[in-house]
């Protein structure tokens, strides 16, 4: 299959299957945005569940949900006010806007040139000089567009962790090494979108700030970096397709910054950075705000600024990197009616169980016999622990394929047999086995498969 291909087919089934929308689509859409449909939404749930568990299942993490607005003043002390720009450049001809540092990643505007990159434009002279553009959305408090009510849409959600910082210590009494999570929305208003979800104006972050002596942080730079790559295999990213890329080019915040890439089918791209931000943020907050941002060590009676280490992935990055990972079309051997055998093509996102949005569907074999209300049964049953998919339309081959089409790792079926001992065919989604088990393990069964 052509790499580029699998990015239009994941986006088409996005929407066939109800992953992923287009932003205010009745409408004709709003460039750089977008919902998440009915399987979607578990998918990115059960992301975020999954990095909050790998996070904050530890005695040295805590969670954090602080407010998307923030006082001005926060990004003043972050840098984000003066710092957070891209170049931009404007195109004399087509009059499109684009950002001139990735002019080699980006279409050029015009109908004219369809598909020529934009840096070939830029050769030729067609653009203006590049100015900064600060990619932070802008709005005002009350009523009045004055400059003394400006807020910004928070471009990350670390800033709300360091003003935390003195409120998570004293009420959570813990001491150095420890860290703060926070999954939260974050803005940013891109020059160009692009990517289907790679990159968008709002987007979701998993971000946490690993608080540590400044002594330690080449240690705990390499800790956080080995655990986040696991983490991305653990859930089903093939360990080839991840390359660590090492920043020559250092945000203003930072002393050492790696980031972890997934190979997309345009290329590898940025899924989550690791940074050492040193003591610039709580220092910064120190300046600003007037508070000490300060960590007093009870055995060495050392009062100090601690160092940051940065784990900053995204939420619906991952989610693309997960869908990609797991798209696949194979072809199968099917049984028709009259015994023959023929081959079939099935498209199959093998997401790891507990990344997919149905856990379990199920089925009656066929719609009589008693076989539904049975099936209902266990569908209720198994409602009590899992998303369940109930289906009794069309051949039972055919629920297969659109089950595997959503992820989904295991369907149960009712048959006859079920009818006579209880029993019902368990199948697993990748390998097509099926097993027979009692109807009453299956809750345990699918349990045990969703163990990490
Ligand atoms: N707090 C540090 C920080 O925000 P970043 O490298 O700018 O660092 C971290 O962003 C992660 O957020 C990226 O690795 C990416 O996964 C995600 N991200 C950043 N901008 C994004 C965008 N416009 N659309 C989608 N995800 C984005």
């Amino acid at each position: 299959m052509a790499k580029v291909d699998i990015t239009e087919k994941v986006v088409s089934l996005s929407k066939r299957r109800g992953f992923v929308f287009q932003s205010s689509e009745i409408y004709g859409g709003l460039n750089g945005c977008y919902d998440y449909g009915p399987l979607g939404v578990e998918l990115l749930k059960n992301v975020k569940e999954a990095w909050w568990k790998d996070m904050t299942f530890r005695e040295n993490i805590e969670g954090l949900d602080a407010s998307i607005l923030m006082h001005p003043r926060v990004w003043e002390a972050s840098g984000h006010v003066e710092n957070f720009t891209d170049p931009m450049v404007d195109c004399k001809e087509c009059k499109c806007r684009f950002r001139a540092d990735i002019l080699e990643e980006i279409d050029c505007g015009s109908k004219a040139y369809k598909g020529r990159k934009a840096i070939k434009c830029q050769q030729e002279g067609k653009f203006t000089e590049a100015r900064n553009f600060n990619l932070m959305f802008k709005s005002h408090i009350g009523p009045m567009e004055d400059s003394t009510n400006v807020v910004y849409l928070r471009p990350e959600t670390a800033q709300g962790i360091y003003v935390n910082f003195l409120n998570v210590k004293e009420s959570s009494r813990q001491k150095l090494p420890f860290g703060i999570a926070q999954i939260g929305k974050a803005f940013r208003n891109e020059i160009n979108t692009k990517n289907f979800l790679f990159r968008t104006r709002e987007f979701e972050q998993m971000e946490m700030q690993f608080f540590i002596r400044p002594e330690e942080d080449a240690k705990w730079f390499e800790y956080w970096k080995e655990q986040r790559i696991n983490w991305f295999v653990k859930y089903g990213i093939k360990r080839e397709k991840l390359n660590i890329h090492e920043h020559e080019k250092l945000a203003h915040y930072a002393k050492s910054a790696v980031d972890i890439e997934y190979e997309f089918p345009f290329g590898f791209g940025e899924i989550e950075g690791i940074h050492n931000r040193t003591d610039f943020d709580l220092k910064r907050h120190t300046e600003y705000s007037g508070k000490r941002l300060e960590y007093f060590d009870d055995q060495t009676k050392e009062k100090f600024t601690p160092y940051v280490i940065e784990t900053s992935a995204g939420a619906s990055r991952s989610f693309m990197a997960f869908l990609i990972n797991a798209y696949d079309e194979e072809e199968v051997t099917k049984e028709n009616s009259d015994g023959s055998k023929s081959t079939e093509m099935r498209t199959i996102l093998h997401l790891h169980p507990a990344l997919a949005p149905i856990k379990v569907a199920v089925f009656p074999l066929v719609n009589r016999d008693g076989m539904q209300d049975i099936a209902h049964n266990i569908t209720e049953d198994l409602r009590n622990n899992f998303k369940v998919f109930y289906d009794d339309s069309g051949a039972v081959g055919r629920r297969y394929r659109r089950q595997d089409e959503c992820g989904t790792p295991f369907c149960v079926t009712v048959d006859s047999e079920t009818l006579e001992n209880s029993t019902v065919t368990i199948r697993e989604r990748d390998s097509m086995v099926q097993e027979r088990i009692s109807k009453d393990k299956i809750t345990e069964y699918i349990h045990e498969k969703l163990r990490i």
